[in-house]
């Protein structure tokens, strides 16, 4: 586990100031010391007695209290992170300017670690010029604004504003803590990754699926955006909630992501299969739902799916230098052990990594549940990178070094989508 880090945690005067009372449980439990910096206008949202008992430490807006502490200056100067959120329209334009009228605001001026901003508010107040000058300044200085989520927000409209998942500003949160911040190596990539698992129906209640979370892909995905990449994301029947930044297109069946994956590739630098792609699927399916019947149960027939992975592998690359990655899983056995099943399939593939899980080894989960995986990596070029048991955004992580590393130089004329 990353080591234990002082974190300030500046909340705005957002509804969204709820969600973060998780956020600061996902610090805490992390092992993290908190220091909760909530503006007045956040306490009219989430009150003190809230942000002291999650925290374990008295909590204060203004420069008045415990004066000869110099608590305006020193709060700022032990943090070894500093996070906003939500980071309203108010507070952005606050930080922009230099004030210095609360708490929080004198923090971000004497505080010389990693800041990591994650703005909520209405789509108007961000996308306007006021809002959009202000994060162009921050991120100048280098503080890390992330883009907000789109979705439903306070009231019915829907639109970019949401506050990212909690889940996700704290894993931004530990890539800045782990010295990531500035990784910005994947400005003006596109990429494209495939996450969950497919369904292959039956009828209309009945499918042949498999246990694939998508967890492993969103990481692909949100730590691609936060590296600066354009980001598409193939989503199989995933419950987790969108990465903020990242274009998500849903679908259900092999057939349906291999169009979607295919149509997304055209113009991509990088291709990420991570889904578990069914390799059969019926060959009939009903648009009724199938009875049970008396006597014993027919046979289902099936066909053979897309391989979509050795696809994109195969046909001459749409865009030069395009790096292509697979995922396998995989057990030993009597032909062979994990590393050798994984080397024959980089070669049948045709891929130019295969991040290789697994199944099953004792002391760690199979890959397809929980936060953590075990991988290998191997290269088409005869490279192996062990990755110890890590959480699922920092094995991602890897795997966009070496994608990195693969990719030719970016084109002039590109430009970073921020
Ligand atoms: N894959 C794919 N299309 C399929 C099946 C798999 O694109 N129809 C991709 C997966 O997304 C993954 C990689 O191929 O990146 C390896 O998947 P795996 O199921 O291990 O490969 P299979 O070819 O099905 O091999 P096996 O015989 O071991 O099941």
């Amino acid at each position: 586990m990353a080591s234990i880090a002082n974190i300030v945690l500046g909340v705005g005067g957002g509804v969204a100031a709820y969600k973060v009372a998780a956020l600061l449980r996902l610090f805490t439990e992390a092992g993290h010391d908190v220091r909760v910096v909530p503006t007045r206008a956040a306490l009219t949202f989430v009150g003190t007695p809230t942000w002291a008992a999650l925290s374990g430490h008295p909590v204060s807006s203004e420069v008045w209290d415990d004066v000869h502490e110099v608590p305006h200056v020193r709060i700022g100067q032990q943090a070894d992170l500093v996070v906003v959120a939500p980071a309203t329209a108010d507070l952005l334009a606050r930080a922009a300017h230099g004030l210095a009228d609360d708490l929080l605001t004198n923090t971000l001026l004497t505080a010389r670690c990693p800041v990591l901003m994650a703005p909520a508010m209405h789509t108007e107040m961000w996308l306007h010029p006021a809002t959009q000058d202000n994060v162009a300044v921050l991120r100048s200085r280098g503080v890390e604004v992330l883009d907000p989520a789109s979705g439903r927000l306070t009231g019915a409209d829907s639109g970019p504003g949401r506050l990212p998942e909690p889940a996700e500003i704290f894993a931004a949160a530990t890539r800045l803590l782990a010295g990531r911040s500035s990784v910005a190596d994947l400005a003006g990539r596109h990429v494209v990754v495939s996450a969950g698992g497919t369904r292959e129906h039956l009828d209309p209640v009945r499918f042949l699926g498999n246990r694939s979370s998508g967890r492993q892909g969103y990481a692909l995905a949100a730590t691609a955006r936060a590296r600066g990449a354009e980001v598409t994301l193939v989503a199989a029947n995933v419950a987790l909630p969108d990465p903020a930044g990242v274009k998500v297109v849903p679908v259900v069946s092999a057939d349906e992501l291999r169009d979607a994956v295919r149509a997304a590739a055209g113009d991509a630098d990088a291709v990420v299969m991570a889904a578990a792609v069914a390799d059969f699927r019926p060959r009939d399916t009903s648009d009724a739902k199938i009875k049970k019947g008396e006597g014993e149960p027919t046979e289902i027939a099936l066909l053979r799916t897309p391989d979509v992975l050795a696809e994109i592998a195969a046909q001459p690359r749409s865009r030069a230098g395009q790096v292509v990655v697979g995922f396998a899983a995989e057990t030993g056995d009597a032909d062979g052990d994990v590393l050798s099943h994984g080397r024959a399939k980089l070669g049948r593939k045709g891929c130019d990594l295969l991040v290789v899980n697994e199944v099953g080894a004792a002391g760690h989960p199979t890959g397809f549940e929980g936060t953590d995986n075990a991988a290998v990596v191997l290269g088409a070029d005869g490279s192996e990178i062990p990755v110890p048991l890590v959480s699922k955004e920092a094995l991602a992580d890897v795997v966009w070094d070496l994608v990195a590393q693969r990719l030719p130089a970016v084109r002039r004329e590109q430009q970073p989508p921020r």
